[in-house]
């Protein structure tokens, strides 16, 4: 785990800072800064870089493979959650009659590729309970015409986090639908066991603490005709310069249809030396040392005047904590003006907690807050 020493080392920028919002932004580790470096060194040259940007795509793809649990085969990069999502959209082919079941607490990435006019398909809403989606709600959504259920591991709003297995049991159990996760808001802060996900999607500018830019896409091997995206492009083509190239148009199959031109390679070379710099801490170690750090801000929270949106279920939360306030805003800039750093969005203040935080951050925190609360 970090000292304090590698931490200030890694993360000058923390050296005075409470930094809690890595649900929003990750704060890069001097690693990645450096990676950036070498992508403009490489960009110098020109055509020549192409051999090193290739090579680094090749290495970026092993790494999600092995956080994903799959195959550098099964990785495809786009350039955000988003267009993961609107890609996997073009490779459903959904017609009338068809069914997607979103939920509530999802991010609108996942969610609302299926609500515009141009999608056939008809929308059901898993709906929360206290902030938590249960699987007994789930059942009576899905059936025979379910094609997909889009869900996030983590969400961005709460932090509840699903049993994976749970969904997927359940929507086996009632329909044929594919089931995509999308990871980012757990991605590089929990170990994951990723099986029996249909498509797997994250961001990359979060807990990995990659910039912006990167889409990582996973798609098992098994899943790769139901994962193919008919979209114009090249570098997702089969032969796009070959002599047929006016007659017709033939993706690649699965993970590879995700990537349709020139990818994002200072995002490539970003991602790769972040998932480096998280893997060589340990993910499981990240998670040992940081998640009585959560559980322990939790507590606190619980004594405060605050409403909390995290169901208190501890084997529902990963790395992220919130909470309604009719002063919200102002709280926010209390915490703010003194270097506690959290989110605040519509009424809500939302709490994240790293590798990078220390039981001094959370402290802070707690204790600013309360303050606050007295002020506000
Ligand atoms: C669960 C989840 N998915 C995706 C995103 C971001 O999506 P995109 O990469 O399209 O900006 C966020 C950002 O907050 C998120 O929380």
């Amino acid at each position: 785990m970090l000292s304090p020493e590698s931490r200030l080392r890694d993360f000058p920028s923390l050296a005075d800072r409470a930094y809690l919002n890595t649900a929003a932004e990750g704060i890069l580790p001097t690693a990645v800064g450096e990676a950036l470096t070498r992508y403009a060194r490489d960009k110098q040259l020109g055509m020549d870089g192409r051999k090193l940007h290739a090579e680094e795509w090749e290495r970026a793809k092993t790494l999600v493979g092995d956080f994903y649990g799959l195959s550098a085969n099964e990785i495809g990069i786009c350039s955000c959650s988003s267009e993961a999502y609107n890609l996997a959209a073009m490779a459903l082919h959904l017609r009338p009659g068809d069914e997607v079941v979103i939920n509530e607490l999802d991010f609108p990435a996942g969610a609302t590729p299926w609500l515009q006019e141009s999608c056939a398909a008809t929308v059901k809403v898993w709906r929360s309970r206290q902030g938590a989606l249960r699987t007994e709600d789930l059942a009576p959504l899905v059936g025979p015409k379910t094609r997909l259920v889009p869900v996030s591991l983590v969400s961005f709003f709460n932090g509840f986090m699903l049993r994976l297995p749970e969904v997927v049991e359940t929507v086996r159990r009632h329909s044929p639908a594919l089931v995509a996760v999308d990871v980012t808001q757990a991605l590089g802060r929990i170990p994951l066991d990723l099986r029996g996900a249909d498509l797997i999607v994250s961001s990359t500018h979060k807990w990995i603490l990659s910039t912006h830019g990167g889409g990582l896409v996973g798609v098992p091997a098994a899943r790769a005709r139901e994962w193919t995206v008919p979209a114009g492009g090249w570098f997702n083509l089969e032969d796009a310069f070959g002599a047929n190239r006016f007659d017709r148009a033939v993706s690649k199959p699965g993970a590879a249809s995700f990537t349709v031109g020139m990818p994002n390679y200072p995002a490539v070379y970003a991602t790769r030396a972040a998932l480096d710099y998280i893997k060589g801490v340990g993910v499981e170690t990240i998670d040992r040392a940081v998640r009585p750090l959560v559980l322990a801000c939790l507590e606190e929270l619980k004594k405060l005047p605050v409403e909390l949106l995290t169901p208190d279920e501890p084997e529902h939360i990963a790395g992220i904590l919130a909470f309604r306030h009719p002063a919200a805003e102002r709280i926010h800039e209390y915490l703010h003006a003194r270097n506690v750093h959290v989110m605040s969005h519509a009424g809500r203040l939302r709490v994240a907690i790293h590798g990078y935080n220390t039981a001094n951050d959370v402290d802070r925190f707690i204790r600013t807050l309360r303050d606050a609360l007295q002020t506000v």
